[in-house]
């Protein structure tokens, strides 16, 4: 087993490496194409917290709720977008951490990793440029790093991953993605909402991606078997927005089953 630091230069882990720990928020934006060659290295690399370029605040005050009447607003709808890029980074970059996390899994998998993290990427793009013409680039605005608090870990596995990450919060992102489609174009920004509607539309297939993994790694898309992985104290209610983007969320796969179920739970709003 390789003792080195890092993975080995000019693999595609070495380009996942990179791209979660680096601090320049330009690499972060745009990252160059990864390569092609995969480490051979059966090694895990874990990575515990990702590279915060400086421009990135921490956000220390509690946010206030959204209320859609106030997207009229130019500042507020960039406060909004701002949250949504953030949470295509974290989800850019924990799918990098996950493909050098689980070298045991099929190679398929982690290519699946890397396709759905180049998403990411693209996805975080079109916010970026939108906010640009808003006034508020990103790193104007405090950030919270939630999703990295919540997903990774070292007794995070392959199947935690894909039930948190893709089951529960792309799933809920199918729902809110929906809502905040409609909330943008009722504020007068037809780019933010197609922006958003795009975003949604893509974020089927990595749902998809995920409830395919779950069910090859456990047998099959269980409600309470899908619950004992989530991360504590999330709850479904924390994972769906409200109405429930049933049509998405059948394209994606869902089993009826799974969706009465998740119905059932209600909505818990949670700050992101
Ligand atoms: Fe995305
Ligand atoms: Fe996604």
């Amino acid at each position: 087993m390789s003792e080195l630091a890092v993975p080995p230069e000019g693999s595609v882990e070495r380009w996942a490496w990179d791209y979660v720990t680096t601090t320049s928020l330009e690499l972060k934006l745009s990252p160059p194409p990864p390569p092609s060659v995969w480490s051979a290295s059966p090694r895990r690399w874990l990575l515990d917290r990702p590279g915060r370029p400086p421009e990135l605040v921490q956000r220390e005050a509690r946010k206030k709720a959204v209320r859609p009447g106030a997207l009229k607003d130019d500042t507020r709808r960039a406060e909004v977008l701002h949250t949504f890029l953030h949470h295509e980074l974290q989800a850019a970059e924990l799918m990098a951490w996950a493909l050098l996390a689980f070298p045991e899994t099929p190679e398929a998998f982690r290519r699946g990793l890397l396709g759905i993290c180049m998403d990411e990427v693209r996805h975080l793009g079109l916010y970026r440029d939108h906010l640009v013409t808003l006034g508020h680039p990103f790193g104007s605005m405090p950030i919270k790093d939630w999703f990295w608090e919540r997903v990774p870990g070292e007794s995070t596995t392959a199947t935690h991953f894909v039930a948190r990450m893709g089951i529960a919060f792309e799933g809920g992102n199918l729902d809110h993605g929906a809502r905040f489609t409609e909330f943008f174009a009722a504020a007068g920004d037809p780019r933010a909402a197609a922006i958003q509607a795009q975003i949604c539309e893509e974020e089927i297939a990595h749902t998809a991606f995920a409830l395919h993994w779950f069910r090859t790694f456990t047998g099959g898309v269980d409600f309470e078997q899908w619950r004992a992985y989530l991360p504590e104290p999330i709850s479904p209610s924390m994972t769906r927005g409200t109405p429930l983007n049933l049509e998405a969320r059948r394209r994606a796969g869902y089993p009826p089953e799974f969706l009465d179920a998740l119905a059932a739970w209600g909505t818990d709003h949670v700050e992101r």
